[in-house]
């Protein structure tokens, strides 16, 4: 192993900039020359690549988004796509690949591993929802944007004697929503993987205000209802007036927790580690306080569980 190559790949996560600096520094470190890749598979397609230095990636750690930039690329699910990808490896002699992304990214790092790429992934992704991982990079800078927005709607709120419904992102996973909303302590947490009630919230918001609530936070996870139909059936069958906040892209911007920033400099240098023994197709995560890695075709058979008792909390918290 001499050249290796990073990039980042999906929907940017605060955090993935530190990892790319792990990468960096640790490849430098072991003697590697390390090529940055950018806009993730599409800019691998097009040979969009430099060589870094130690600088390339100085005043760096505390920045959201990826300087490496990012994409979504159909042309790399092509068979065709990946093949010019391949051709590109060989001619900036690029024998490992470090990928920092979600499962998307990880199919196609696996998928370039059988071809004889070594490739080792890196969790960055704001959802956390990735089974084998207890986290991913960018979820916990992600909920502490959250829980930010949800104070300052609450003063609002209470202000109004209010309702306000909070969408928040996750894709198909409820983790933002269910971590945001017990530490946001919002009345009602909606996710993908509990049954939705909108009488069960309109039930606890009648609780609410009879004991002399002058607030409600419901915390939504994106893709379960529309927010502006739940408003409306709750104003009729509450008649508490009922505002919408949909929290969007702020929630992937941001300087990255000192937690992320922590994970993501443990499991850049720890990519490059297994690059360094010869290792491929492999993804890196965390299990407790210890990083782990695993084959990616194991790693993306694990179902991710949702967390039932801390939901059940957030309910009892919240009676
Ligand atoms: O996967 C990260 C994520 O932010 C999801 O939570 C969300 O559903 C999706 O990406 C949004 O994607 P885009 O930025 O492409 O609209």
């Amino acid at each position: 192993m001499k050249t290796i190559g990073v990039l980042t790949s999906g929907g940017d996560a605060p955090g993935m900039n530190a990892a790319v600096r792990a990468v960096v520094r640790s490849g430098i470190f072991h003697g590697l020359k390390v090529m940055g890749i950018k806009q993730g598979y599409k800019g691998l397609i097009e040979g969009n690549i430099e060589e870094m230095n130690l600088s390339s990636v100085a005043d760096i750690i505390h920045r959201g988004g990826t300087t490496l930039r990012t994409a979504r690329s159909e042309e790399f699910k092509t068979d065709e796509g990946r093949g010019k990808a391949l051709n590109v490896l060989k001619v900036f002699g690029i024998d490992g690949l470090v990928v920092i992304g979600g499962d998307g990214s990880f199919r196609g790092a696996n998928a370039l591993s059988k071809e004889g790429i070594k490739t080792i992934g890196v969790p960055g992704t704001i959802d956390n929802d990735l089974g084998y991982t207890d986290y991913t990079i960018g979820f916990d800078t992600a909920i502490n944007t959250v829980i930010d927005a949800i104070s300052k709607i609450r003063d609002t709120t209470t202000s109004h004697g209010r309702a306000n419904i909070i969408e928040v992102m996750g894709r198909h996973c409820g983790d933002i929503a269910l971590y945001a909303g017990l530490a946001g302590g919002a009345e009602s947490v909606i996710v993908p993987e509990e049954e939705f009630s909108a009488d069960a919230v309109c039930k606890k918001l009648i609780k609410g205000r009879n004991r002399g609530k002058l607030h409600s936070i419901i915390i939504l996870a994106e893709h379960i209802v529309n927010p502006y139909e739940l408003s409306e059936e709750i104003e009729e069958k509450t008649g508490i007036t009922t505002r919408v906040t949909i929290l969007g892209h702020i929630q992937r911007g941001g300087s990255p927790s000192a937690f992320d920033r922590i994970l993501a400099s443990k499991m850049g240098a720890k990519a490059v580690e297994l690059l360094t023994s010869e290792e491929t197709g492999r993804v890196v995560g965390v299990k407790g306080n210890e990083i782990i890695n695993l084959p990616i075709d194991e790693a993306l058979k694990i179902e991710n569980k949702f967390d039932k008792n801390m939901y059940n909390l957030t309910k009892i918290l919240s009676i």
